[in-house]
């Protein structure tokens, strides 16, 4: 607070305007308002025509048969990972089964493994683009127990699609399930197709940090209706209800064998699992469909801020790594990583930038080896990791929003010039 007054007081001596450069910020449209308040006066609030229209226009834009929308992305993790356990086509996943994803992610992804009593297991991941590194995965599972495993989720962390080509084929190979996890990514291309259609089921979350930014919501991406009928079920209660209006042939086949339990029963109390309530609003939903169709402009103006900073900061790279630009990369921040510590740390870094209102995340921290809540693995995995341990201590992300001006790009590159001390 001090060295920020201190500051302060600097900026008005040089009269210069302190900016307010946040790593995401929100402006709600007219289009917006209307929607919202269309759904205010239609007297609907909870799962109705809006989230079916969200449902379709996302399934759409992501190039999948079906789309579940679901009250944040956490929850559209477990509830995929829940419902897998009732397809009879994902043998190997049962409760105990090892899941392996990445070790450099926000924690969601791992204590949706955790919370589904599944296991969590980590390979190592790409200095470059962060993403899951397809030789560790083969090599880490070539001296594996296959058995153990049921699934691999990768990660396409700040927008970088994983290789899924890789990915996919090794997955194949040992019978595994294969999970995006499209959090951060929102209209990401990989090989012309986006992420959250490249493998057994995407999830999303259009938290209000992200691309899409709805406050909370989430959804799952498949073209897997087995799966879709059992997520449906996890995400309200274990209901017998079916999307394709099959309710009766549900309770017909799930009908307790001992007849004398039998009563009158309607779909909504009837329930053959157990299951959530992770269903969301009309009010989201509406909000989301109409920011569906900015999306491509979204994408571009953040293609436009990462390839503007990255020309400009092009002079610290011998102290900081910048991101690689990639025009199918839908960038979630503008993530670098500092590869000469002797000349700053994260934090001080972190600090000075904050200090010129510039907002920072560092990049979540390698999972087993920096978060207290998984330090039970710690062990199993130091040393194994070096990319994820390198990046979890000194990447760092800084906003590349739609919002900002060629003022505030201005404003950052000159703010890592007076810190970096090459004005
Ligand atoms: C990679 C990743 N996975 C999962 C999630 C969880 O999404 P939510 O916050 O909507 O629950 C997030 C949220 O930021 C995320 O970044």
């Amino acid at each position: 607070m001090f060295s920020r007054v201190i500051l302060f007081n600097k900026f008005l001596e040089k009269d210069i305007k302190m900016r307010d450069v946040r790593v995401g910020d929100v402006k709600i449209s007219e289009a917006e308002k209307s929607a919202i308040n269309r759904v205010l006066d239609s007297n609907w609030l909870s799962e109705g025509p809006q989230v079916k229209q969200f449902e379709s226009d996302w399934a759409r834009y992501v190039g999948t048969k079906y789309c579940i929308a679901m009250n944040s992305g956490t929850s559209a993790i477990i509830a995929g990972l829940e419902a897998m356990k009732h397809c009879e086509h994902f043998p190997k996943a049962n409760e105990w089964s090892k899941v392996i994803t990445s070790p450099l992610t926000f924690i969601a992804t791992v204590n949706s493994i955790k919370l589904t009593n599944y296991q969590p297991a980590f390979v190592d991941v790409n200095m470059d683009d962060f993403s899951l590194n397809a030789e560790s995965l083969k090599e880490y599972l070539e001296k594996a127990d296959v058995d153990d495993y049921s699934a691999i989720m990768p990660v396409h962390l700040m927008g970088y699609p994983c290789d899924m080509n890789k990915i996919n084929s090794i997955a194949k190979k040992y019978g595994l399930a294969v999970i995006e996890d499209s959090c951060e990514a929102h209209g990401t291309k990989y090989n012309g197709k986006r992420t959250g259609s490249l493998s057994d089921f995407g999830v999303f979350s259009f938290f209000i940090a992200h691309n899409i930014q709805v406050g909370e919501l989430g959804a799952v991406t498949t073209d897997d209706l087995e799966l879709v009928r059992f997520i449906d079920k996890v995400k309200a209660h274990g209901r017998a209800w079916d999307r394709e209006g099959q309710e009766e042939a549900v309770m017909k086949k799930e009908k307790f064998h001992n007849t004398e339990h039998e009563i009158d029963q309607h779909p909504r109390y009837y329930h053959d699992i157990p299951g959530y309530n992770f269903k969301t609003t009309e009010i989201q939903a509406a909000l989301a469909v109409e920011q569906i169709k900015k999306a491509d402009w979204i994408i571009k103006r953040r293609l436009e801020n990462v390839k503007y900073l990255n020309e400009g900061m092009e002079k610290f790279s011998d102290i900081l790594k910048l991101p690689t630009y990639n025009e199918d990369v839908s960038f979630l921040g503008y993530p670098f990583v500092i590869k000469d510590q002797s000349k700053i740390s994260r934090k001080k870094l972190r600090e000075e930038l904050v200090t010129r209102g510039i907002e920072t995340r560092p990049l979540f921290g390698a999972i087993p080896l920096h978060q207290p809540v998984y330090s039970y693995l710690r062990k199993e995995y130091e040393g194994k990791i070096p990319n994820a341990e390198y990046l979890g201590a000194h990447a760092l992300y800084i906003g590349c929003h739609q919002y900002l001006t060629q003022e505030d790009l201005d404003y950052v590159i000159g703010a890592f010039g007076e810190i970096l001390g090459k004005v």
